[in-house]
């Protein structure tokens, strides 16, 4: 912004004052006298060319130091006026002076002023040591005036540029800390959650490795009970099984004296007792293990654990099936057998529930157990939540059983609703689906 009360500074003088004098052809041309005056006014033109090339020149391959530009500057003012011997220059920026070695305030002085975006005031003054003869402005020509309000401009310009420059690097530079900072930030929290990846996938690892032996434990511990319950089944077979009915012998044998001796009813008594221990022994014999687990179809065991089922607990039990339950593993009809018993037990025991419905399908791939009651019902969630505290073992075992073949146990139960649950087994071989679903589920 010039503040020259002097002429301002436009576009148009700045052309006219690099452009020749309009009337130079024609003098030239016309007049042989007015050739000097043509050729002043053209060296002085040249002259004043000559400071404007030399301070854009100065601003372009700028020093690092303002103070060096304008010290620079002052010293090549001088030339561009019309008596530069006697010319003397002064600039001031701010709080800074910068002057000829031969400069001096004296009263035939031209002046422009400035002021920069940043609110700092300058000044540019050149000052005549001598007195000249009078021009347009004192003893300074017009295109003087032209001249020093560009130069004006351009110190102007080249401040302001250097202030945002400044401004700039200011931004950039700490925009780049800011940058920098926040990507050590995210560095490190990339770092910390690679790391709390790391340790939880090794967390997985664990608690997946953790079940998988826990269903072999399972396993292996249900196949020694299961073996056990074969001994003891045959062992009161074979032993008590066999002396009571050898026993039984014995009193028929005796028979005839008894009625001998009169103790008929006595023999009667004990016969009737001997009978119902024959009796109950059996029934012992096959609830610890019944052969009918092992060599019949599903078709055929599950009817016969319903019906022992209801005579024991008075609960209605309907059963319904659909499909070929022929050619199923002994291990797939073991767990289902097993799981049936266990639900409807839980059922007895837990539900109160006055009918109870057994469904077993088949597909051509898959075995369905579908165990319902219409008792008390219980929330899973809270049974999920329990299932490692308390002592409750017999849900989580049947589901153990189950995902180890590969299958699902899905249970549907809400307090004072009823329990509906779902077993689904894989009949193909148990390899890929059991390590499919051994490795993903952790329900
Ligand atoms: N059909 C059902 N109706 C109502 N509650 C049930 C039913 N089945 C299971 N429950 C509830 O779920 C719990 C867990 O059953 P789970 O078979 O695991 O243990 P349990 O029967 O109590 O003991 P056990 O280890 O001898 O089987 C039971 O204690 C019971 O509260
Ligand atoms: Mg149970």
């Amino acid at each position: 912004m010039l503040k020259s009360d002097q002429t301002q500074f436009t576009r148009h003088e700045n052309i006219n004052l690099m452009s020749f004098p309009s009337d130079f052809k024609d003098n030239y041309a016309a007049s042989p006298r007015r050739r000097p005056r043509v050729f002043r006014k053209l060296r002085e033109r040249v002259k004043e060319l000559t400071v404007l090339h030399k301070a854009s020149r100065l601003f372009q391959k700028a020093p690092q130091k303002l103070r060096q530009t304008l010290r620079r500057l002052v010293n090549i003012l001088p030339a561009g006026w019309q008596y530069p011997e006697i010319a003397s220059a002064q600039i001031r920026y701010g709080n800074s002076v910068f002057s000829t070695d031969n400069f001096k305030e004296t009263p035939w002085k031209q002046i422009v002023e400035f002021s920069t975006r940043n609110g700092k005031q300058g000044s540019i003054q050149i000052a005549y040591l001598e007195e000249r003869p009078p021009e347009k402005e004192g003893p300074f020509l017009s295109e003087e005036r032209a001249l020093l309000n560009s130069l004006a401009h351009m110190l102007q310009s080249h401040i302001e540029q250097r202030i945002y420059q400044l401004l700039l690097r200011k931004n950039n530079a700490s925009l780049e800390k800011k940058v920098a900072e926040r990507t050590r930030q995210l560095t490190r929290l990339n770092q910390e959650l690679t790391r709390e990846a790391a340790r939880s996938e090794r967390g997985e690892l664990r608690l997946k490795a953790f079940r998988n032996k826990l269903r072999k434990l399972l396993a292996r511990t249900t196949k020694q009970e299961e073996q056990q319950r074969r001994t003891i089944a045959a062992n009161l077979h074979d032993t008590i099984g066999q002396a009571l009915a050898a026993m039984k012998m014995k009193l028929l044998s005796l028979h005839g004296e008894a009625i001998f001796y009169g103790l008929e009813q006595e023999i009667d008594d004990i016969r009737t007792l001997l009978e119902k221990t024959i009796k109950s022994t059996r029934s012992l014999t096959s609830e610890i293990s019944s052969p009918i687990i092992y060599e019949l179809e599903l078709s055929s065991s599950i009817p016969w654990l319903i019906e022992k089922f209801s005579d024991k607990h008075h609960i209605q039990v309907s059963f319904n099936t659909a499909g070929d339950l022929t050619k199923i593993s002994e291990q797939i009809r073991l767990t289902v057998f097993r799981g049936c018993r266990e639900l409807l037990n839980n059922v007895a025991r837990h539900a109160k529930a006055s009918k109870i419905s057994v469904t077993l399908l088949r597909d051509r791939e898959k075995l369905f157990l579908k165990v319902e009651d219409n008792g008390l019902g219980f929330s899973v969630n809270e049974w999920k939540r329990k299932v490692l505290r308390e002592d409750s073992f017999g849900l989580f075992n049947v589901r153990e059983q189950i995902l180890e073949l590969g299958g699902t146990l899905d249970i549907e139960s809400v307090p004072g609703s009823g329990t509906s649950v779902i077993a689904t087994l894989s009949l193909q071989e148990k390899g890929k689906a059991a390590n499919d679903k051994k490795n993903s589920d952790c329900r």
